[in-house]
């Protein structure tokens, strides 16, 4: 007998809504709270999904979430980068509360073997679930640092943060998880080293011929140290692109390293098992599942299955098998009979990268409309994101949401469904989406949202309700490469602050209700609210700063710098290596 019924489940949570109470706080509701699963794409354009517009890649399963869901299409990341944006969207915070922002170029963690990350006193929607009696699960991807002092002390593990089980890669996908993809990193650090191992054996011929032709005095010692450093430094270079396969393109089962390097043609169907395991196991009781999908961040690793299939290269063909993973993920839901008691979520961390290509064509995403991509923080193109949300019985089927939302409102609006509370000891930025998904409320609860790119202010919008507005301010924008309109190509990514950012005083304001696009700042000619719509939303910006206050810095250069006492290693250091995973049996 199972210990839900949907009926229930519907009934309490409806009538908890009408009443304006948390569903916990009728009495015991605990059966009543429907299960959670969360399916986050990596850099996954807004323009790359078809009921998002997009008419030749095919992605019929986020099309049928969308049909029998809800739609938002206002749906914005607190970050155009990895690192930011997912801590913002567990703790339901911008990231520069938790200082998951950097000041200097990095801005997302480059390693594994780091000691930045999310720090432990923040509260992630999991941590509440798991104290409310939930089943918590995170399978893919993590990348919000590891350790803090040694290599094994998971200070900021997925266990550490509320899931109770976690498979999947502690790091990111990369394009040098791939021997053959030499990433911005690496290419930058070999040349340093080369230049550096040139230089080291220039030194020791010289010394050495000096010595051998008695043209200089002096003891062999700088000779014999010059000839060391200059091995070292070659055989450093040489390993490199070995060592950094092993160090960060790695699996974990819990706190166990299972897969060191990664084999990756198996990455896929070990994910779809785990995540197919993990409902099966937990079918009795509420769950939350986080599977945040390796898919679509480069290097794109596809299965024969889905080479050479769609319409737009090696791109369109991860982004077709990411369609078909989610599909067999929602599966597992359904045949265990847990469709109408599931609140299903799709999205992406933030907006496609439009700088990846090389001469295969276009790697990274499409952003539709919108202007920018992947690393912008002001621009709609590195922030609009896909947001769907399925409940059958309890939310609206094939409806369309055009307000403005966030990717931390996911926060309050799962520790609600849940019967939790959310943290009344700090400032919590999201907003729960209950009452807008249910066609409750008209509108958003966020007037204003703020848009930054590291720890800077970008740019900020207003949502101006009663005349249908939505204003956006620009502080600062990105300086685009001449020739490739909207994106920074050769810097891999736009910067947030110095040479390659234009402060613009007074800012740049569109109106996106008219000009989605950002396509024709307004100026007090064309607009004669201008100065009032740029000094409203600039005093929103001040009265936000004032709920802002200073946090340990995660990306100081002491917490981004490699440091090999804190490199998960299975196996001998620095050959780090372990055998295949076990794939997990269904029982
Ligand atoms: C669909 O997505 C592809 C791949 O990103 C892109 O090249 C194409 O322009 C998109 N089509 C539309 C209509 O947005
Ligand atoms: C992970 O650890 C939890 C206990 O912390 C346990 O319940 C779960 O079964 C473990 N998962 C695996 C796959 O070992
Ligand atoms: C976490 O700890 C840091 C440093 O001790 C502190 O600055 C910060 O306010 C704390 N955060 C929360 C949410 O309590």
């Amino acid at each position: 007998m199972l210990p839900r019924e949907h009926s229930w489940s519907w009934l309490t949570v409806t009538v908890g809504m009408l009443l304006g109470v948390r569903p916990s706080a009728c009495g015991d509701l605990s059966g009543a709270r429907p299960n959670i699963l969360l399916l986050m794409a990596d850099d996954f354009g807004i323009g790359d999904i078809g009921c998002y517009g997009n008419n030749s890649i095919r992605t019929p399963n986020i099309d049928r979430l969308a049909e029998d869901g809800v739609m938002l299409t206002q749906h914005v990341a607190a970050a155009s980068v990895c690192t930011p944006s997912r801590a913002a969207f567990l703790t339901g915070r911008y990231p520069l509360r938790s200082g998951m922002v950097s000041s200097n170029g990095y801005r997302v963690l480059q390693w594994t073997g780091v000691s930045g990350g999310l720090p432990t006193n923040e509260t992630t929607f999991a941590k509440i679930l798991k104290d409310k009696g939930y089943a918590t699960g995170l399978i893919g991807k993590w990348h919000l640092g590891l350790n803090c002092e040694s290599s094994n002390d998971h200070c900021h593990h997925p266990l550490n943060h509320g899931f109770d089980h976690f498979y999947g890669m502690p790091f990111s996908m990369m394009g040098d998880c791939i021997h053959w993809e030499l990433s911005e990193k690496r290419a930058g650090m070999e040349h340093k080293l080369n230049v550096c191992f040139q230089i080291m054996a220039f030194t020791a011929l010289t010394l050495t011929t000096g010595k051998l032709t008695h043209l200089t005095s002096g003891s062999w010692t700088p000779v014999i140290w010059s000839t060391i450093a200059a091995i070292l430094l070659f055989m450093t270079s040489y390993f490199m692109g070995v060592l950094i396969v092993h160090a960060d393109c790695f699996l974990m089962r819990n706190h166990t390293i299972t897969e060191q390097p990664m084999h990756f043609q198996r990455t896929t169907s070990l994910i779809l098992k785990e995540a197919s395991s993990f409902v099966q196991r937990n079918k009795h009781r509420p769950f939350l599942l986080f599977v945040s999908l390796l898919h679509v961040h480069i290097p794109l690793v596809t299965t024969k299955q889905f080479l050479g299939k769609s319409q737009h290269g090696l791109y369109g063909d991860n982004v077709e098998e990411m369609d078909w993973l989610v599909g067999e993920i929602l599966k597992a839901v359904d045949v265990n009979g847990l469709k109408n008691m599931t609140f299903t979520y799709f999205t992406s961390d933030h907006g496609g990268h439009l700088e990846a290509r090389d001469e295969r064509g276009q790697l990274g995403g499409w952003n539709g409309i919108f202007r920018g991509g992947k690393g912008m923080g002001g621009w709609e193109g590195g922030i609009r994101v896909p947001g769907i949300f399925r409940w059958p019985g309890v939310l609206p089927a094939g409806q369309m949401i055009h307000e403005p939302t966030s990717l931390m409102d996911v926060f309050p609006t799962v520790v609600q469904l849940g019967g939790g509370n959310v943290p009344q000891d700090r400032v919590i930025d999201g907003r729960s989406l209950v009452p807008l998904l249910q066609g409750a409320a008209e509108h958003s609860a966020h007037e204003f949202l703020f848009h930054y790119c590291g720890k800077y202010l970008h740019a900020a919008r207003w949502h101006e309700q009663d005349r249908g507005r939505l204003w956006k301010v620009h502080y600062m924008t990105p300086q685009f490469h001449p020739k490739g309109a909207g994106a920074c190509y050769g810097r891999g990514l736009c910067p947030c602050s110095g040479d390659g950012v234009t402060q613009h005083s007074p800012p740049l304001l569109f109106d996106l209700s008219r000009d989605p696009s950002e396509a024709e700042p307004l100026s007090p000619g064309s607009e004669p609210r201008y100065h009032a719509v740029i000094a409203l939303v600039g005093e929103a910006v001040d009265q936000h700063r004032k709920t802002l206050s200073p946090v340990p810095p995660q990306f100081s250069l002491s917490n981004i710098i490699w440091k090999p006492w804190l490199q998960p290693c299975c196996g001998t250091f620095p050959l780090c290596a372990c055998g295949q995973d076990e794939v997990p049996s269904e029982t």
